[in-house]
């Protein structure tokens, strides 16, 4: 009798191990899925090389000082001075080459001991296939280095699902006006996936 029992208990126990399990199972919230299996192609790695031109100065300057603190003007690095941009992107260095989009966003000096902007903005295209599609850049811009790496955190259209990088280089700085020319080298992984082809996938 007492055997019975304890085999009959020890099954309920299992039974319930069991149960506890399946359940926490289907309690899971997320999965990974196989790209493939919803129609997202193989991820290819884009490269992307442009000019992005901050003009501060002159009758139409693209970057321009919002905001800053009272103690801005006092800091050796502008301290919370922040400037809103939509500076353009062209295939050359000169301003007069292919217009391929614009930088749009804000920078600020984000440092009280190095000039290290904040920089927040989204490249968005106008060019061929990319025209439309936007890359999201949130990263520290240390302007005086050679080699600056901002974070791509995202992207739209054909930059769906985008991360990636960006590397910036100094292309020319004029000291009097602060004006300047900064080669913007971009590495992102998109998922190469057109509006039309998500659509039909996912109706
Ligand atoms: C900025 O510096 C000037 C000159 O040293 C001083 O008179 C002024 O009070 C300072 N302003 C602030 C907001 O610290
Ligand atoms: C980009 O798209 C806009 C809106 O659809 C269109 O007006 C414009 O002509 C396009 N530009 C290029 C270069 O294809």
């Amino acid at each position: 009798m007492a055997r019975t029992l304890t085999i009959l208990t020890s099954t309920i126990f299992m039974f319930f191990i069991f149960s506890t399990l399946a359940a926490a199972k289907s309690a899971r919230f997320s999965r990974s899925l196989s790209p493939t299996s919803i129609g997202l192609k193989k991820e290819k790695l884009s490269h992307l090389r442009f000019y992005f031109h901050d003009i501060v100065s002159g009758q139409n300057p693209t970057a321009i000082k919002v905001a800053e603190a009272e103690t801005t003007k006092n800091s050796s690095t502008l301290f919370g001075a922040t400037v809103m941009i939509d500076d353009p992107l062209t295939v050359g260095p000169k301003i007069t080459s292919k217009l391929i989009g614009r930088a749009q966003g804000i920078y600020a000096s984000a440092s009280q001991t190095d000039t290290g902007l904040l920089m927040v903005m989204n490249f968005a295209f106008l060019e061929g296939k990319h025209n439309g599609s936007t890359l999201s850049v949130l990263g520290r811009n240390k302007v005086f280095s050679t080699v600056r790496e901002l974070p791509i955190v995202g992207g739209s259209g054909v930059f769906r699902f985008a991360r990636g990088y960006a590397q910036a280089r100094t292309h020319w700085f004029d000291l009097k006006t602060g004006d300047a020319i900064v080669e913007y080298n971009v590495d992102v992984r998109p998922f190469a996936l057109s509006r039309e082809e998500a659509l039909t996938k996912w109706n």
